[in-house]
């Protein structure tokens, strides 16, 4: 029998009062936040030009949940046990005051780590401002540092230099670490991966790798196409000898390692050949208000509706705890049963939950 207690709204069972658990028993504890479809940049992999052209219908303003919305949410995710934000996009700083919004995430009592995923071309001059409004760090997407590669895979958009500004800018204004996720594709830019280790070796900056993987629908991901990360670190470790880094903390998306002369570590995120499911604890908010239980996800729980009709937090709360209390999510570890099976299942898109 389940023990029951009384509070405000009425009776309620203890487990239904406590922190939820999903139904592999992970807990919630990342949320991470898109605040805008768009993009500044068209990474083939991810935005396609020739499907997000200039008539591409983006959300409208009304659409996107505002500041005010952000913060009330976010405040009853870390009622739940959310403890660590990332603000993403599409890009992130092409969201208005975005600075201002990290003022306010702040501001939560619950929250020790603001985090912000952004491809870096728009980040020197907002650096120090993120920083000031209590940003902890940024991870900046960077996929080549000659300049053809860098085109080649941004669609066109932005330049290295901005973007090794930007970098610069954060390190200045004390957003660290700095981290780079670079996705690597084979016969793309696997010359890349040797060049970001070097480029930034001994500067403090962890440079990651991400596998490249299937999400969404239209980037028409073939394994082939993937460098797994055992490949990477093994040449990466013939040049600049490697020693494994216990994981930060449980439930780590990169693998670390250091370099055995002391110039920093590097980190893999091998969510195709090493999935890390099990303790998967990241819920993930598009900018119009969805709520997404797994990358790979093919639909979002709408709570803008209820946000926006009026729901009191009680009533939201509830919605999110029901909502992780179901979550069977464990999609990279049956990747290969669903794609055999099912084929291309239908999944929502990265630029539209950031990743
Ligand atoms: P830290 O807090 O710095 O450890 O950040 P993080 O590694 O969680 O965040 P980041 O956004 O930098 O993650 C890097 C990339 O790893 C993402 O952009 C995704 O491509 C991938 N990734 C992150 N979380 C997941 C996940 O839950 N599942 C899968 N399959 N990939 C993920
Ligand atoms: N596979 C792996 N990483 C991807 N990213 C975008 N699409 C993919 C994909 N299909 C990365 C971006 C960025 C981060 C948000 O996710 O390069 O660094
Ligand atoms: Fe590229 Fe990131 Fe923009 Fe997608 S959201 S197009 S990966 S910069
Ligand atoms: Fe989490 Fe889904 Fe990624 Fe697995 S595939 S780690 S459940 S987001």
């Amino acid at each position: 029998m389940t023990a029951t207690t009384e509070n405000s709204g009425g009776v309620v069972s203890l487990r239904d009062s406590l922190p939820p658990r999903d139904r592999l028993g992970r807990p919630l504890h990342d949320l991470r936040i898109s605040v805008m479809d768009r993009c500044n940049f068209r990474c083939p992999y991810c935005m396609p030009e020739d499907k997000y052209h200039a008539k591409f219908r983006f959300l409208d303003r009304a659409e996107r949940l505002d500041f005010d919305e952000i913060v009330r949410l976010a405040g009853l995710f870390a009622q739940l046990g959310v403890r660590k934000l990332r603000i993403t996009g599409g890009e992130p700083l092409l969201r208005n005051g975005v600075a201002d919004l990290v003022g306010d995430l702040g501001r939560l009592e619950a929250i020790d780590d603001i985090a912000m995923t952004t491809n870096g071309v728009l980040l020197a001059q907002h650096a120090a401002g993120l920083a000031a409004n209590g940003l902890s760090r940024v991870t900046v997407s960077l996929d080549a540092l000659d300049e053809e590669t860098f085109t080649r895979m941004s669609g066109g958009r932005g330049g290295v230099r901005r973007v090794l500004d930007g970098i610069d800018s954060a390190l200045e204004a004390g957003l660290a670490p700095v981290k780079i996720n670079a996705v690597i594709e084979r016969g793309v830019n696997e010359h890349a991966a040797l060049d970001l280790v070097e480029h930034f070796r001994g500067t403090g900056v962890i440079v990651r790798f991400i596998e490249y993987m299937d999400v969404g629908n239209i980037n028409h991901w073939s394994q082939r196409d993937m460098v797994p990360s055992v490949e990477l670190k093994t040449r990466i470790g013939k040049r600049w000898p490697l020693e494994p880094v216990d994981p930060a903390y449980r439930g780590e998306v990169a693998s670390r390692y250091r370099f055995a002369d002391g110039a920093g570590e590097v980190g893999f995120i091998s969510s195709v050949t090493e999935p890390f499911c099990g303790a998967c604890s990241r819920a993930r908010l598009s900018s119009d208000g969805r709520l997404f239980t797994c990358l790979f996800a093919g639909e979002g729980f709408d709570l803008r509706s209820p946000l926006r009709d009026g729901a009191g937090d009680a009533e939201l709360l509830d919605l999110v705890s029901g909502c992780w209390r179901r979550r069977t999510d464990r999609y990279s570890e049956q990747r290969a049963e669903i794609r055999a099976e099912r084929g291309e299942a239908r999944k929502v898109e990265m630029y539209y939950i950031g990743g």
